[in-house]
């Protein structure tokens, strides 16, 4: 087993470049991350959680540098081989939880699910398994829209499992949540990464801060990696 499932080395993310209004998003990250356990990605808005989030999930491309994930060096990859990797391995929790509101709780879970040659009975498997998971499995007959932000969030968790990813990937995951339900949030991290995921959260929330959930912080600011994770 190699000592990390995803590296980046070097990499730095330019919007549009060669314009007037060329961004650098960051700025020569290079980081390790081990199987198995839970990382945050801490900084201010606008230091670059997210765009280190998406190229970490294979969501899109370095400018420069390596992306290696579980052996493989993605930074060069064509998109449609990349989007093949990121439904086989990534589990992503986007920050506005992309849900499609008047679809059940169920079909939005199975959704992912659609193109897989699978049989009705194997997806409702999949289905009580993650919603029991991710704590929403008394919801699944209810429309996305009939939702508090707390079940949302937990519908997005349970889709983001529905492939059985070994990697998680979630953006502001608490954002939207008062601090209890934040905690139950965290509660079913912790029980996920007991099953063995790895978890990247990025995130600005001082409620996540010393969690027993983490075992690794990044801090970012103005799209580098601070010198000894300090934030
Ligand atoms: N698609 C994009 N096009 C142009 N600039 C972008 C894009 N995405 C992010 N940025 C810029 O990159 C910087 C980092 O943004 P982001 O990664 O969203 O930060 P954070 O998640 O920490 O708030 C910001 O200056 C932002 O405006
Ligand atoms: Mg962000």
């Amino acid at each position: 087993m190699s000592e990390f499932i995803i590296k980046a080395e070097h990499i730095s993310k330019i919007f549009n470049k060669g314009r007037h209004n060329e961004t650098r998003a960051l700025d020569n990250i290079s980081l390790e991350i081990k199987p198995n356990t839970a990382v945050l990605l801490r900084g201010p808005s606008g230091s670059g959680k997210t765009t280190l989030l998406t190229l970490l999930g294979a969501l899109s491309k370095p400018t420069s540098g390596n992306i290696i994930c579980l052996q493989q060096n993605l930074s060069h990859w064509q998109e449609k081989f990349l989007t093949g990797f990121r439904r086989r391995h990534m589990g992503i929790i986007f920050q506005n939880f992309n849900l499609i509101n008047k679809l059940s709780v169920y079909d939005n879970i199975a959704a992912p699910l659609i193109p897989l040659p699978l049989s009705a009975s194997e997806i409702q498997t999949r289905v009580q398994k993650v919603s029991a998971l991710a704590q929403i499995e008394h919801r699944l007959t209810y429309k996305a829209s009939m939702l508090s932000g707390g079940e949302q969030q937990r519908v997005a968790i349970a889709r983001a499992l529905i492939q059985e990813p070994e990697i998680l990937i979630a953006d502001e995951p608490t954002a939207h949540l008062d601090s209890r339900l934040s905690a139950e949030i965290l509660t079913v991290f912790s029980d996920l990464k007991k099953r063995g995921k790895t978890i990247i959260i990025a995130t600005h929330d001082p409620a996540l801060n010393g969690h027993p959930l983490i075992d690794t912080v990044f801090c970012i600011k103005d799209g580098r990696l601070e010198p000894d994770h300090v934030c």
